[in-house]
């Protein structure tokens, strides 16, 4: 991209001021910086100031989950559907560890946190152990992918290399980077990271299928016959990962979605929860249930939307395929975003400072036909490191695991 070019788009969008110092760059930094605008979206940008319409969701109404009773009833028939998927190599695994751990506040990848006492071990070495449950299980490997982003990438791959993969198999290992989007001030402008790069963040976690194309992976997943692929967070460390008997529940349930999701500790707890939203499966954020909604029962006279996702989805891969070239909605989320202010210093605030741009793996179900949302026991599956200490933190999931008789 030309000189003229970027200045031209930069115009289109009311974000000029990311050339203000292009005259006292060094012909390097300028190429940098023209490749950078290059390739940014600003559209999105605009969407800040369109906020609420955004938000605006359709008419909500329940979605029943399979409970643990049906589950327990039905364990190993669902059990021997899921362990023949894998075993014929039709399910894969997606870990999503693109994000910034922000509220963890370590400088490495989250997955690189020890959560050990007496012994090393890393968030990644939970995760990976627990796949290997069922790579013993089923006796047959499962291609795993790592997402990662620009910000994590040569650190968790360098980390995971150096560990030998935790014992997992190296050529069942597959990295892809996620793309980054443009950070702004509350105005929609642009920051500055420096004088030649604009402050980006990882563009969220609902990328990664269309990263996952970017990155030429989807060749592979039809070569193997991959159809199934099975997306968690990086951060539950008790986190059950291609669950032979989730796997089957889906499959027999005739959905192209499942998702884990387990019983709300209270009407108000803050989890998204499982719904239709005009007549589709979705996700109602805690912050968009009304108390009429909250306080809506059932036709057993349980509440309605009692069950909350855990981020442990299972999406048939034809439907992503298919549903790629639909507009997921985006996420305007209120970031503390490092800047150089006027005098060219760079600034990292204590407090959020402006937005992120991110589309959401949540938001994939919405644009599926069916899904199944999947009871699992809280205090077995869901042990969430978001803080350092108190709710979803490394303590209370160390408290989990040793519940679980992991040693730490
Ligand atoms: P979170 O919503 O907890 O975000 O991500 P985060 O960036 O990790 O942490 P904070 O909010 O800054 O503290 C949930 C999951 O989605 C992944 C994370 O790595 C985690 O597994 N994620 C999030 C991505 O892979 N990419 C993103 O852009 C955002």
């Amino acid at each position: 991209m030309t000189f003229e070019q970027a200045q031209a788009k930069c115009k289109e969008y009311g974000q000029e001021h990311v050339l203000k110092y292009f005259e006292e760059l060094t012909e390097q930094q300028q190429l940098a910086l023209l490749a950078q605008i290059d390739a940014t979206d600003m559209s999105i940008l605009e969407a800040c100031h369109k906020k609420e319409d955004i938000a605006k969701k359709g008419v909500i109404t329940p979605l029943a989950a399979m409970e643990l009773d049906e589950i327990e009833a039905n364990r190993e028939c669902f059990t021997a559907t899921g362990i023949e998927a894998i075993r014929a190599g039709k399910v894969g695994a997606v870990l999503l560890a693109g994000g910034m751990g922000t509220r963890l506040g370590s400088d490495n990848p989250k997955g690189m946190y020890n959560v050990g006492i007496t012994r090393e071990l890393y968030i990644f070495e939970c995760l990976i152990n627990n796949l290997m449950d069922v790579v013993k299980q089923a006796d047959a490997w499962i291609h795993l992918f790592v997402m990662t982003s620009d910000k994590n990438h040569e650190a968790t791959v360098s980390f995971l290399k150096e560990k030998n993969f935790f014992g997992y198999r190296e050529e069942y290992v597959h990295f892809f980077m996620q793309e980054m989007a443009a950070a702004t001030d509350y105005n929609g402008k642009i920051y500055m990271e420096s004088k030649y790069q604009m402050s980006t963040s990882p563009n969220g976690n609902g990328g990664w299928f269309v990263s996952m194309k970017n990155n030429g992976l989807l060749d592979l997943i039809h070569e193997e016959g991959i159809e199934w692929l099975n997306v968690f967070a990086v951060d539950n460390v008790l986190q059950r990962i291609a669950d032979p008997c989730f796997v089957g529940a889906t499959i027999q349930k005739n959905c192209v979605v499942g998702s884990k999701v387990v019983r709300k500790a209270a009407p108000d707890e803050k989890v998204g929860v499982m719904c239709l939203e005009d007549g589709k499966p979705s996700i109602v954020e805690y912050y968009e249930l009304t108390e009429e909604l909250m306080n809506a029962k059932d036709e057993k006279g349980d509440p309605a939307y009692n069950f909350g996702v855990i981020l442990n989805y299972l999406f048939k891969e034809d439907e992503l395929e298919q549903m790629m070239a639909s507009n997921m909605p985006l996420h305007i989320v209120e970031k503390k975003i490092p800047y150089i202010n006027d005098k060219a210093e760079l600034i990292k605030p204590e407090e959020p400072n402006g937005y992120k741009f991110e589309g959401l793996v949540l938001d994939m179900i919405h644009q599926l036909d069916s899904c199944l949302p999947f009871e699992v026991v809280r205090s077995k599956e869901f042990a969430p490191i978001k803080n350092k200490t108190g709710v979803d933190s490394v303590e209370s999931a160390r408290k989990l695991l040793e519940e679980n008789g992991v040693q730490l």
